[in-house]
């Protein structure tokens, strides 16, 4: 049995254990809030459905080469001067979802049932394949996961073939991703890595969109 000192002791952590716990609770909440109110301040005014799609390209951690759209066949093996590598993202609503596009044939970036990546020329929000993927961020790298299955990931293998997305995970290079600028938009040194790695798809289409905002204005305004 403990003795009376020690139950109080005892007594004492627990209850420091407690203010630290509802403390560390508070102090979540309140960053919560703050991302919040700039995420909504963010938005203001803006529509992000007739917002200017982004034409980029997405580097593969594992296979070190681009993601590329043949049609109905999807890859990671693209160089920067590839056709196919040109992607087209949009986000198609405020809460950043987007789709991925090839820009030479047109067909949307999907993931059918068995979990296979495939190249559709229509996107289909319901149904057996899915076309709209979130982001997420994590050090730095792009890992894009479907909105309708959220544990599956899109993933290339170091050969720049498909991982059926039943076998991903997060936190791993085959699912990593870096956005590159297109080759001319960064004539200078096409190995180095772009300055919109660090910002998010939807980020970079506000700016996007805040940019043709302010062109528009001026074009007003004379
Ligand atoms: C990608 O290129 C590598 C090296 O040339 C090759 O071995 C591999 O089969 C290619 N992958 C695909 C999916 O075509």
């Amino acid at each position: 049995m403990l003795s009376v000192q020690a139950q109080r002791h005892h007594h004492v952590k627990t209850r420091l254990l407690h203010i630290i716990i509802i403390w560390c609770l508070s102090v979540q909440e309140s960053v919560q809030q703050e991302n919040e109110n700039s995420f909504d301040q963010g938005l203001l005014g803006l529509d992000l459905s007739k917002s200017q799609p982004n034409t980029l390209q997405l580097y593969s951690r594992a296979s070190s080469k681009n993601i590329r759209i043949m049609g109905r066949t999807i890859d990671a093996n693209g160089s920067v001067w590839d056709e196919d590598a040109r992607l087209i993202i949009r986000s198609d609503s405020l809460d950043g979802r987007i789709t991925i596009q090839g820009e030479h044939t047109g067909y949307f970036l999907c993931i059918n049932k068995k979990g296979l990546v495939v190249g559709r020329k229509k996107i289909k929000r319901e149904g057996s394949v899915s076309c709209v993927f979130t982001e997420t961020i994590r050090n730095t790298y792009t890992e894009l996961r479907l909105v309708q299955k959220t544990e599956m990931y899109l993933g290339f293998n170091k050969d720049g073939q498909a991982i059926p997305a039943h076998r991903t995970r997060p936190g791993v290079k085959s699912v990593q991703f870096l956005k590159r600028p297109l080759p001319e938009d960064n004539p200078a040194d096409d190995t180095s890595m772009s300055s919109a790695n660090s910002y998010s798809f939807y980020e970079l289409i506000r700016q996007l969109a805040t940019n043709v905002d302010a062109t528009r204005n001026e074009d007003t305004a004379s």
